[in-house]
């Protein structure tokens, strides 16, 4: 990794905590890979800091910040600008400062899409069911609404799935009806946290979803959760939630440090290196 200079440009993730970020070996990989003059940190903050220190930070020069758990609805609440990714998520995961202002923006759902496009799926060719309906289910339904598929909203809890389908404009499915509602669908998403290590399997067979259904699970620990194990024993096209997470964080490398980075199989192999359970 070239060593910083005083020119050098700085970023970094927010969270508390952050020390399990994945964020700053992905940044790393990119910033040695293009031979960049900067740098990318982990910023433990506690939540009671989180203010000061994004002020801090953009009073200091750098050029912005990821920010994660717990911060990214007080990211929102505290730019001065925000894009319209994260006005549709509610939350923001991307700062940049420029000209003195906190400009925030959410690239989840890009990354998804971005994602589903590298390995060749049209978002738009068909029908695509999202399961959950906490924040990763609203950045990816509306992400896959905007790029042209026709989305439905499953949640085991159906007044918070309702509500989020309702003011997404988008269909809502009962979650006792989402195996039968597979027959219809291009896309299934698991955008719950089942399947996370530790926690329960996503409750769902597959065994009745035709053939060219492509599942795509958000949940990047495990790499292979039971639900794309199932997905793939039945002869479907599995995708695990790595390639959404590289692809998420394009845009903010490329507003702090100017290259479009790449996400390629070096990149993926070198992150999901890192990703033992115990780093989760
Ligand atoms: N790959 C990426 O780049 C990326 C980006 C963002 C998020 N993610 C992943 O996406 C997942 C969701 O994140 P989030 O921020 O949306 O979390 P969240 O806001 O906490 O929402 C979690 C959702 O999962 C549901 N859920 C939990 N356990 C369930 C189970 N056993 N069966 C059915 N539903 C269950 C919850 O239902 P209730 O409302 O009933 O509790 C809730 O709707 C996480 O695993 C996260 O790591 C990945």
């Amino acid at each position: 990794m070239p060593i910083p200079t005083g020119k050098a440009r700085v970023a970094g993730v927010l969270g508390w905590p952050v020390a399990h970020s994945r964020s700053p070996r992905l940044h790393g990989f990119w910033l040695d890979r293009f031979g960049i003059d900067g740098a990318y940190i982990p910023l433990p903050t506690r939540p009671e800091a989180f203010a000061s220190a994004v002020r801090g930070l953009r009073d200091a020069g750098f050029a912005g910040a990821n920010v994660t758990l717990p911060h990214k609805e007080a990211a929102f609440a505290l730019c001065d600008t925000v894009e319209p990714t994260a006005s549709r998520a509610g939350a923001v995961n991307t700062l940049v400062f420029r000209d003195g202002r906190i400009v925030g923006s959410n690239t989840d759902g890009f990354g998804f899409i971005a994602d589903l496009r590298a390995h060749g799926i049209e978002p738009a060719a068909g029908p695509a069911l999202v399961l959950g309906s906490g924040g990763a289910t609203r950045a990816v339904a509306a992400a896959l609404q905007d790029a042209g598929a026709a989305v439905s909203i499953a949640g085991r809890n159906a007044a918070r799935a309702g509500e989020l389908a309702a003011e997404l404009g988008l269909a809502a499915i009962r979650w006792e009806d989402r195996e039968d509602a597979l027959a219809d669908q291009a896309i299934l998403v698991n955008a719950t946290t089942a399947g996370m290590i530790g926690q329960a399997p996503l409750a769902i067979d597959l065994s009745r979803a035709p053939g060219t259904l492509v599942v795509a699970d958000l949940v990047y620990v495990p790499l292979e959760t039971p639900l794309l194990r199932q997905a793939r024993q039945a002869g479907l096209r599995a995708l695990d939630g790595l390639g959404m997470l590289l692809h998420q964080a394009r845009p903010g490398f490329r507003a702090w440090f100017g290259v479009d980075p790449v996400v390629d199989e070096a990149l993926y192999n070198f992150v999901a290196a890192d990703l033992l359970p115990s780093a989760s």
